[in-house]
């Protein structure tokens, strides 16, 4: 049986698409257009490049996008005043503020000063909280999209074994708890894990989330098993040109796997895609509407 690569474009599409209706139905039927205040302090070529993307697919959907560039130079103070703003704008229904932040801002404290009902980004403490005790919560955009593959490959996630690799605030320890509620004996590993390959050997799933290129080897990984790789990396490729590589090692793992997400287009695009789900949850929410059917 071949490995199946999981097509995280066409899912990531097939959302989009899905997202776009509601969002059409609702500016139809209720007369609300969702909208979402991108915020970009300083001029990180990276975050540039991810705060433009994330720009156009919001507009592609229907919502608005409220640009808010700041100088290198603002202040904590200055920031957590514009983020009052936002809080308080009746049309703007979230606030992602781009990590990371300039050294003399305090990204904690900004996270903290988003109202939780607009924290589309799901890492404020209380959407953490809540998604810790099981609760409705705002839930990061990219440990969302690794919980939507993984179940394109698994009717359920119920009995899987799965082991994460990495404990961050934004991947590791929120999909750990997205994929608990969803009834899978889930392992957090990192890198004081005594011998991860073993352990690694064990899952039936695996959610690889370490910013190490290509860390995750053929032999670590079961027969069959299913390949989240949440990785960009980049490395020198041929003549001097970067290329981008996951934290999975792509080749081997498809002579083991019984399902791998590439990169590029894996779990990337599904970031996207669940970050405007938020935004129009967010927005139904705030409007008191039911959440929306997507
Ligand atoms: N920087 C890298 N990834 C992210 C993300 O998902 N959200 C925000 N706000 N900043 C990021």
């Amino acid at each position: 049986m071949g490995t199946r690569i999981i097509d995280g474009k066409t899912i990531a599409a097939d959302l989009r698409g899905k997202v776009t209706d509601a969002v059409h139905r609702l500016r139809r039927d209720r007369g609300i257009v969702p909208g979402i205040a991108v915020v970009l302090v300083g001029v990180d070529p990276a975050s540039e490049v991810y705060v433009r993307n994330k720009s156009k697919a919001v507009a592609e959907s229907g919502m608005r996008a409220f640009d808010c560039k700041l100088a290198a130079s603002t202040s904590e103070a200055e920031l957590i005043a514009l983020i009052a703003k936002l809080n308080a704008d009746e049309e703007v229904s979230g606030i992602l503020v781009q990590l990371p932040l300039p050294k003399q801002i305090d990204a904690q404290k900004i996270i903290a000063a988003i109202d939780p009902a607009k924290d589309v980004d799901g890492f404020h403490p209380v959407n953490a909280g809540r998604l810790a005790s099981g609760l409705s919560a705002l839930v990061p955009c990219t440990p969302m999209g690794c919980v939507i593959l993984a179940k394109t490959v698994h009717e359920t996630l119920a009995g899987l074994e799965a082991v994460v690799i990495g404990r961050s605030n934004i991947v590791g320890k929120p999909v750990a708890r997205l994929l608990l509620s969803e009834n899978a004996t889930v392992t957090i590993t990192h890198s004081r894990t005594n011998d991860l390959p073993s352990v690694c050997r064990r899952a039936d799933l695996v959610i690889a989330a370490i910013g190490r290129p290509e860390m995750v080897r053929g032999d670590w990984i079961k027969p069959g098993a299913t390949i989240i790789d949440v990785g960009i990396n980049r490395v020198p490729g041929e003549g001097g040109k970067a290329r981008i590589v996951g934290d999975v090692a792509y080749a081997e793992a498809m002579q083991v796997a019984g399902a791998v997400t590439p990169v590029p287009g894996g779990v990337g695009p599904m970031t996207i895609a669940c970050l405007l789900l938020n935004t129009l949850r967010a927005s139904c929410a705030q409007k008191g509407l039911p959440a929306p059917k997507v």
